[in-house]
């Protein structure tokens, strides 16, 4: 199928159940380099609208759930559908667009990388919800949606999935690059200077906003730590962290992938009896919480990724947790003697919030060419493959 260009939205909502985020992006065929045909991407339009309480609720009950029932979940995949076309919405009405297409990674309400035992049979799973249907026929646009399921039976974990974006907007001849996304998860996307995508690395580094997010609720009665206020008005408990850090799955060799299967409600109630052991005071288990983003960032740089760099490193850092000044200076400290220089996404021409949703812009693009969307050294599947499905208008 020979290549368009079409304008497309990519709507992202991640483990921090914040919100939603979009992306309208102008996607051209572009050359072919080093194997990999690179489209050009133009983001002409991004806009962020923040779950409204009524819809949180629900959606993070599900996300923390051990047992749940089904009409909850099936209105809750409906209810999703709903709150994503009215974000399209709103965002063309702010930057009026013809949109050609629409990709929707959906809510994670799921993800089991590795196999486990059900009902007979071993099998990994993952499960984005947001029907794709409602979107598709609310706009008059078709959506490619569930994104995942197809890495994983090429056997990888289903994410990251965004390092086909990185690499292809990113990758460069002469300087290492290294795009952090600091989400509810933090990840990282790591391609050495001159690299063909198989030697891109990828993996989730740990905890990014998640446990923050929740100590800022608990303690402080707020969604976020703005600008890492709190955090930075405490002191790091010293032992609090030693004893996270020991934490196994930070001794996990990529890939790896981390949620609120590891790092949600039940961890976040632990590290905050570890932290009252230690001070009563709220603002320092917010700081041990930032250090803990920071230094598993710092160490995975260093014992997975440094040793395959060589000269200047770029370290672009996008998400929302690129707006807590206190981690981005805890993550200064501990980058810049690694001989990295630390940058936001913005620095390169994508806002922090705009480039998870551009990926998945670009995914839908790749998708709706019967392109390949995944990177196999990224999520460790053993081939490239076509991600999702599409839903016509
Ligand atoms: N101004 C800010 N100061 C501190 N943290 C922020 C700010 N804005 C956003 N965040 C953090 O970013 C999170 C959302 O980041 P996002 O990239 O949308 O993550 P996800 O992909 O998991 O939804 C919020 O939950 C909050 O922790
Ligand atoms: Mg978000």
């Amino acid at each position: 199928m020979s290549a368009k260009t079409m304008t497309v939205a990519g709507i992202m909502s991640g483990t921090s159940a914040d919100g939603i985020d979009v992306a309208v992006v102008r996607i051209a065929p572009g050359k072919s380099r080093g194997g990999l045909a690179r489209p050009r991407l133009t983001l002409l339009a991004h806009e962020s609208f923040a779950f409204p309480a009524a819809l949180r609720r629900p959606v993070l009950a599900a996300m923390n759930a051990t047992s749940t029932s089904t009409a909850e979940l099936a209105r809750l995949n409906w209810r999703l559908g709903l709150a994503y076309a009215e974000a399209v919405s709103a965002t063309l009405e702010q930057h009026p667009t013809k949109l050609d297409l629409i990709g929707c990674h959906g809510q994670t309400l799921y993800h089991q990388p590795r196999a486990a035992a059900y009902a007979g049979r071993s099998f990994a799973c993952t499960w984005q919800a947001g029907e794709a249907a409602v979107i598709a026929a609310t706009l008059g646009i078709p959506v490619v949606s569930n994104f995942r399921p197809a890495d994983m039976l090429a056997g990888g974990q289903g994410a990251p999935l965004v390092p086909l974006l990185d690499y292809m907007l990113f990758a460069s001849p002469k300087r290492g690059r290294v795009l952090q996304n600091i989400g509810g998860i933090a990840n990282l996307t790591a391609i050495p200077a001159g690299a063909a995508p198989e030697a891109a690395i990828a993996f989730d580094t740990g905890p990014g906003n998640m446990v923050i997010d929740a100590l800022a609720q608990q303690l402080f009665g707020k969604a976020f730590d703005r600008n890492g206020a709190f955090a930075a008005e405490g002191a790091v408990l010293a032992p609090v962290l030693a004893a996270a850090l020991r934490n196994p799955y930070f001794r996990l060799k990529p890939p790896r992938t981390a949620g609120r299967e590891q790092f949600g409600r039940e961890y976040a109630a632990k590290f905050l009896t570890a932290c009252r052991r230690h001070s009563d005071k709220p603002e320092d288990a917010l700081a041990t919480a930032t250090a803990l983003t920071a230094e598993t960032i710092a160490q995975s740089y260093k014992r997975f990724v440094k040793p395959k760099m060589k000269g200047g490193v770029d370290y672009i850092v996008s998400g929302g947790g690129a707006r807590n000044h206190t981690l981005m200076a805890m993550l200064a400290q501990r980058l810049e003697p690694l001989g990295c220089e630390l940058a936001g996404s913005e620095d390169f021409g994508l806002p922090v919030e705009a480039k998870e949703a551009a990926a998945f812009a670009l995914l839908a693009w790749q998708t709706w060419h019967h392109r390949f969307g995944n990177v196999p050294a990224a999520t460790g599947a053993t081939r490239p493959a076509i991600l999702g499905q599409v839903t016509y208008a």
